[in-house]
């Protein structure tokens, strides 16, 4: 069929036609909005998932809510390879286009002015040369998120755009995605700015977003992080919803999946959503009708794992040097793993001391993470197969 008319969409962050299976992901979230706005306590949230399962379309589908109910928001994603001002640069420029937004708005109370001053402050004790970009007619305010520690300066920003948000009727929410990817320090900030404006009931929120190790380290930069955040697990998708996630596009195209079709695309993807899309996509790119055959989508779930192949899983394969390779290979002996680090390193013949560097390397490059400490698993679903499947010098 048509692919200029195809309607999945597998790639990085790309909104699916159907947002399949988060209802109870979403109204966690509505709750939070409506429970800040009625001045009642509430906890920011941490959302934790592999590569591929749908957060970051999720985080953006809840920032999109939280602007349309006038909030400040802020969407920021943190990258290690970046720079040390990124995530203070990256949330000063977002949280001036949503204040600008407000100001649009014909929102003008004071509060929302020395919000603009505090995060002019903000910026420009991270990023000197930032602030002037911000492009407020507004001075820096003086005593206020201009420590030069991340740790007291955003706290005084939390504090004063709550206190803006308040007069406005609104609260503050902060998206970051890839949260794992933050330093110490500054998740450490980010804990202390929630725990301070979770005791004065002052509505500002951070909604975070990233892999399975992201809660371990919020725990290790602060103790009492466990208590901060509601946790959620953004997984594979149950099968009704995976279910959705792959006739509903088509239906909205004129185009119907046979039972026994969908039953198979669905039942090949396991549920990952990044999968479903895939296989949706090859399947249909090769079907010649509606309705979608059996025969269709057996063909189409093999162009669709061909592709998986030379893209999802072959950029990671690429990434990683002959060393790291064999560190993987020993990994897939235990299929999506866990496996014990002392058992990997057992496997090639060395000491797990001697493979630390290995191990640290693949995690810095995001194919792997450490659920636990000792263990070690991959951050996509399937890899040990990949491993498998491929020819040994592909
Ligand atoms: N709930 C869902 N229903 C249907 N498709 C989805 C759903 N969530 C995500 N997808 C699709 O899955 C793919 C991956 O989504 P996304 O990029 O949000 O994953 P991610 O968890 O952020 O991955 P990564 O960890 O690599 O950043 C996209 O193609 C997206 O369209
Ligand atoms: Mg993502």
């Amino acid at each position: 069929m048509d692919p200029r008319s195809n309607p999945y969409s597998p790639g990085a962050g790309l909104r699916p036609t159907e947002l399949a299976g988060r209802d109870d992901d979403i109204e966690s979230f509505e709750i939070l909005i409506d429970r800040a706005e009625a001045g009642r306590p509430t906890r920011s949230m941490i959302f934790t998932g592999l590569r591929g399962v749908g957060k970051t379309v999720l985080l953006q589908d809840l920032a999109g809510r939280a602007e349309q109910r006038g909030w400040i928001t802020a969407r920021v994603e943190a990258d290690r390879g970046s720079g040390p001002t990124s995530f203070t640069d990256g949330l000063s420029r977002s949280l001036a286009t949503s204040l600008r937004r407000e100001q649009g708005r014909g929102a003008t109370k004071g509060r929302l002015r020395s919000a603009l001053r505090t995060v002019t402050s903000f910026s420009m004790s991270f990023n000197p040369d930032g602030a002037v970009s911000l492009g407020f007619d507004v001075d820096a305010a003086k005593g206020r998120a201009d420590s030069g520690s991340l740790y007291a300066d955003l706290t005084d920003l939390a504090l004063d755009l709550g206190d803006a948000a308040v007069e406005l009727d609104v609260g503050v929410a902060v998206f970051i995605d890839e949260m794992q990817d933050l330093t110490a320090e500054e998740l450490s900030a980010v804990c202390r700015a929630c725990h301070e404006t979770g005791q004065r009931s002052v509505p500002w929120f951070v909604i975070g977003c990233g892999l399975p190790n992201l809660p371990g380290a919020l725990a290790a930069a602060e103790s009492y992080a466990e208590r901060l955040f509601e946790y959620r697990v953004i997984d594979r998708l149950a099968k009704p919803a995976a279910h959705a996630a792959l006739t509903n596009p088509a239906k909205f195209e004129g185009v119907d999946w046979e039972p026994d079709a969908a039953a198979y695309v669905v039942a090949q993807s396991a549920g990952y959503p990044y999968f479903i899309q895939q296989f949706g996509q090859s399947t249909w790119n090769d079907a010649a009708a509606s309705p979608i055959s059996r025969g269709d989508a057996e063909r189409g779930v093999q162009v669709g794992f061909a592709q998986l192949d030379t893209g999802f899983f072959r950029a990671r394969w690429d990434r990683a040097t002959p060393s790291e390779r064999e560190y993987l290979g020993a990994m897939a002996v235990d299929g999506d793993g866990p496996s014990a680090s002392g058992e990997v390193a057992r496997r090639i013949g060395k000491k797990p001391t001697s493979l630390g560097p290995t191990r640290a390397n693949l995690i810095n490059k995001g194919i792997v993470y450490a659920p636990e400490h000792g263990q070690i698993a991959f951050t996509v679903p399937g890899m040990s197969k990949f491993i498998e499947r491929r020819t040994p010098e592909a």
